[in-house]
């Protein structure tokens, strides 16, 4: 009878990181074959523990990239040195169930009983590219706005400015009586301008908004922004103004202007209900219709427009949440939730005693 060896502290110890890491650790030998795996590969990858051991490697990988990835494992035998593997690109492995997922992954040299092997230590970095892709669609909208603006102010002010200049020019050399009917010209032409900008600023804060508060834009933007032919409108709103700074007031209104738009070109819905709530410490925000709703998924820069990204980058930057539920055929409900200025300031002063 073979006795097994005694497991010393260093043993143990090897152990316990194998089972507890956090990323997931595959031995896998020059043949392709894993000879082990840590509890986090097999849950990573969606296998039972017992189902990942002994099985080729290739089925973690999407069969598209096999063959090239036999050709890494025979490179990495002749130069067995510890690496990184992406080297820039973005790796995907496949789960049990098919579904791919990027991957960070590092490699070393080992050595097991029978020969050679290779220690790929895998990280699943869904996360880290969802939010590089979110920071590059805001980015996007970002970039998008300025270009609005820069479009606004070099086809419409800057060109009437260059006509305001060449009239004042051919003005210098009137005789003075005809100068008053140049006058009124010219200011007519820069009451023009005047109004131009006047368009663009109110594309970056609506001076409704100000004058008349936040409640009572969502009413005129809801009246004004659906037709005749649009879903039937209920709006119930508390008066929250008074609870929401200027950023928090702002946001709400974009949020909603996005989502109502969003019903009107694409939920075909028959109802649309709008509700502020003043819920104890939260503005509690609704935005719910009954049409044709889509897949959310977690990642809105799939479906392809900025507006729902936008909607969750304005939320984050005010402190707020934001979810949106829907599902084909059943609807859309997109909901957003406002810390109250008076809990807000509390939340800021016991943060900084704390
Ligand atoms: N209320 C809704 N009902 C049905 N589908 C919706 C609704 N809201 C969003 N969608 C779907 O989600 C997609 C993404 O919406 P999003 O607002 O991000 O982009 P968009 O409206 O297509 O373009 P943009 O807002 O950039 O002009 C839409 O194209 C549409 O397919
Ligand atoms: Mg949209």
């Amino acid at each position: 009878m073979t006795r097994q060896p005694r497991e010393g502290p260093a043993d143990r110890l090897f152990r316990e990181v194998f089972t507890a890491a956090p990323d997931g650790i595959l031995v896998v030998g020059l043949d392709g074959t894993i000879r082990f795996a840590n509890p986090r590969s097999a849950e990573m990858f969606g296998y039972a523990h017992p189902d990942l051991v002994g099985s080729p490697l290739d089925r973690l990988i999407p069969g598209r990239n096999r063959d090239r990835h036999r050709g890494y494992m025979a490179e990495y035998a002749r130069h067995p040195v510890a690496r990184p593997m992406n080297a820039g690109l973005e790796l995907q492995a496949v789960r049990a169930d098919g579904s791919e997922f990027p991957v960070e992954i590092s490699l070393s040299p080992a050595r097991l009983d029978d020969g050679p092997a290779v220690v790929a230590m895998v990280r699943d970095v869904t996360e880290a590219a969802r939010l590089r892709a979110f920071g590059a669609g805001t980015l996007k909208a970002a970039e998008n706005e300025r270009r609005r603006i820069a479009q606004e102010l070099h086809d419409d002010t800057a060109q009437r400015l260059a006509a305001v200049k060449l009239a004042l020019k051919r003005m210098q050399q009137l005789d003075p009586h005809e100068v008053a009917g140049f006058c009124d010209e010219l200011r007519s032409e820069i009451g023009a301008v005047a109004l131009g900008v006047s368009r663009i600023a109110r594309g970056l804060m609506p001076p409704e908004l100000e004058r008349i508060g936040v409640v009572e834009s969502v009413r005129i933007w809801l009246s004004n922004r659906v037709g005749e032919d649009g879903p039937a409108v209920s709006l119930q709103a508390d008066p929250v103004d008074a609870f929401l700074d200027r950023d928090q007031r702002l946001v709400l209104y974009r949020i909603v202007q996005e989502a109502v738009s969003n019903v009107v070109r694409h939920a075909a819905a028959s109802s649309l209900q709008v509700k502020v709530k003043d819920g104890g410490g939260v503005v509690e925000t609704i935005i719910q219709d009954d049409g044709v709703g889509f897949d959310p998924g977690f990642r809105f820069e799939r479906l392809g427009g900025l507006g729902l990204m936008g909607m969750r980058e304005r939320a984050t930057m005010v402190g707020a949440l934001l979810s949106v539920g829907s599902r084909p055929g059943h609807g859309t409900r997109v909901r957003v939730v406002m810390k109250k200025l008076e809990n807000k300031r509390k939340g800021e002063k016991d943060g900084v005693h704390s």
